[in-house]
């Protein structure tokens, strides 16, 4: 646990939290603002969200930064959000750096324009090293694309179908070496799974706050890490009492 972990954590300090980081848009509609206004607060909150997990000493944050689904939005929306990327991760990446941060993506990198793939590597480049908290970006990530993914790779390999297990089709997911996600958490509202690590999180534990995502901040992060901690996870077995 982090050095100045706050006496209100619980002892089972999820692991690993993966966000679904919804509500830019509507928080901005709310303040008559444009829709990137919303994400540019989204952006400025993910910095307090990151330094939080670091300080609560949860080891992984996976969070959905764009999906597969995202290209379909407006031009305007997709290019500014395209703008903001490519802004933030020149702009932060000293900062993760020296926060201990490990930079991750999951996701098609493929097919993102040159500037903004090439500061994704040179990022997982610069903080490979790093160990206080795996910070996984999806990016041009889908679940089913990375199950479609992962399926390719195994035929390619040539695996034998009767040596296929959860645990080897895992380690042919992006998300390869990372634990599955304790908690995961959608802001705004919304309960819906969108896409989002379809297969990791089978045995999840789901947290739906109404707060919209560039509000979510350090408290509520704490209180949704308290609710895990009252919660009794039995994947599919029964506790004995
Ligand atoms: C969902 O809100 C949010 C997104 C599609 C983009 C999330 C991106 C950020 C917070 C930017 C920061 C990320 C990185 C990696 C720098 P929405 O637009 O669906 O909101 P709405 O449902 O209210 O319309």
């Amino acid at each position: 646990m982090a050095d100045k972990a706050p006496a209100e954590l619980p002892e089972n300090v999820p692991q690993h939290i993966a966000i679904i980081m919804d509500g830019n848009g509507r928080w901005a509609q709310s303040r008559g603002l444009p829709r990137l206004a919303g994400h540019r607060a989204g952006t400025e909150n993910l910095r307090r969200i990151i330094k939080a997990c670091v300080e609560f000493g949860v080891k992984y944050l996976t969070i959905y930064a764009f999906s597969t689904e995202n290209w379909g939005r407006p031009e305007d929306e997709v290019s500014g959000l395209m703008g903001i990327f490519d802004e933030v991760f020149e702009r932060e990446l000293a900062e993760l750096d020296k926060q201990g941060v490990q930079l991750h993506h999951i996701g098609r990198l493929e097919n993102l324009r040159d500037s903004l793939r090439e500061k994704m590597l040179a990022g997982i480049e610069k903080t490979k090293n790093n160990d206080r908290l795996v910070l996984n970006v999806a990016f041009n990530y889908g679940g089913r694309d990375e199950v479609i993914h992962a399926v390719q790779q195994l035929v390619k390999d040539g695996v034998d179908p009767d040596e296929i297990t959860e645990e080897l089709l895992s380690g042919y997911m992006y998300t390869k070496g990372v634990p599955d996600p304790d908690l995961v958490i959608r802001t705004s509202g919304e309960q819906r799974i969108s896409n989002f690590l379809i297969w990791q999180s089978a045995y999840s534990e789901w947290i739906f706050p109404e707060t919209f995502w560039p509000d979510f901040g350090r408290e509520e992060l704490l209180a949704a890490i308290q609710d895990y901690g009252r919660r009794e996870r039995r994947y599919g077995l029964v506790l004995e009492s």
